[in-house]
């Protein structure tokens, strides 16, 4: 397939995600690896296929005495460097990832064209980690994964059962190369019962509340929500597995007192967990796209998130 967006550092994982001694399976741009991290937090990556008869090496085991992987079928067995366990010779194609703190990154083999963001570090300062939530892998173009983070329209109708906004203001809006600012003011209607009963989280939002949004293209977009019991910061994460399907997670941090913290969390995983959904939900319903008939506020938003991405 042709690469998408060539040079751009992915976050592929928070190391969270990846458990300990287990093989896992991620794609990205058209190519399987498989990671799997030790229990000193180790990560270790290797091209998912097999180079004795092409099996999956993800759906093998890992030995934790020896941090290696060995393949299903024949049983051959290779360390984090794609070397044959007894011989030392290298045959299987190491992944190159950069761990940053729990964050794994790679530029899946291509040249670098940007550095690796410090838009988690500089956001999460102060910010306790609460979860990774809303892993999914959906059917759409990285394109239109990627446009829906920038439009500030789609939250009155994808995710208007759970916020059921009456108007959005945007402010403070400044873009500088790769990196993009605003400020979203929300005013919401009043949710019915049903509404609460479906979501809990819609209890405990107030009637207006503000969102700073800070993006880095093309990956991440972080949000940080300020509410009478505290802050929430989250982090939507995307990354083309292939033309067609596209990864998403988030990654979710508060601001609050402890027991508020714990108490609260369980329902705001889940709550954002609903809004990925709803977004997945409408960008797989999407039917090919065309040129629009008719614009609505703020979509330069949008349009200037597009250009970045068609002048790659
Ligand atoms: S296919 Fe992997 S050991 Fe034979
Ligand atoms: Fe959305």
């Amino acid at each position: 397939m042709k690469l998408i967006l060539p040079g751009v550092p992915w976050l592929i994982a928070h190391k969270s995600m990846l458990g300990i001694n287990r093989p896992n399976k991620i794609t990205l741009n058209g190519q399987d690896y498989v990671l799997w991290q030790n229990v000193h937090g180790e990560v270790f990556a290797l091209d998912n296929v097999c180079p004795h008869m092409q099996a999956p090496l993800s759906k093998g085991w890992i030995c934790r005495e020896r941090d290696t992987i060995t393949c299903p079928f024949h049983a051959l067995e290779f360390d984090g460097k794609g070397r044959l366990y007894q011989q030392k010779t290298p045959i299987a194609s190491p992944l190159k990832i950069e761990c940053v703190d729990d964050y794994i990154w790679t530029y899946g083999g291509a040249k670098p064209k940007l550095p690796i963001p410090d838009l988690i570090e500089r956001r999460a300062q102060g910010f306790q980690f609460v979860g990774v939530t809303g892993q999914e892998s959906i059917q759409g173009d990285f394109l239109s994964n990627l446009l829906i983070n920038y439009d500030y329209n789609h939250i009155k109708g994808t995710h208007r059962e759970l916020f059921n906004i009456e108007a959005i203001e945007i402010s403070d809006y400044e873009e500088q190369g790769y990196q993009l600012k605003l400020t979203t003011k929300i005013i919401r209607g009043k949710n019915s019962l049903q509404d609460v009963l479906k979501n809990p989280v819609v209890a405990i939002l107030p009637k207006t509340y503000l969102n700073q949004f800070e993006y880095s293209f093309p990956s991440l977009n972080s949000i940080i929500g300020t509410f009478p019991l505290g802050k929430t910061l989250q982090i939507h994460v995307i990354y083309p597995e292939t033309e067609k399907q596209t990864k998403t997670f988030v990654l979710v941090f508060a601001q609050a007192n402890a027991i508020v913290i714990q108490l609260l969390k369980k329902l705001l995983l889940k709550g954002i967990e609903d809004i990925v959904k709803q977004d997945n939900t409408t960008v797989e319903s999407l039917y090919p796209r065309q040129k629009a008939k008719i614009k609505l506020p703020n979509e330069e938003i949008m349009f200037y998130a597009e250009k970045l991405y068609k002048d790659w």
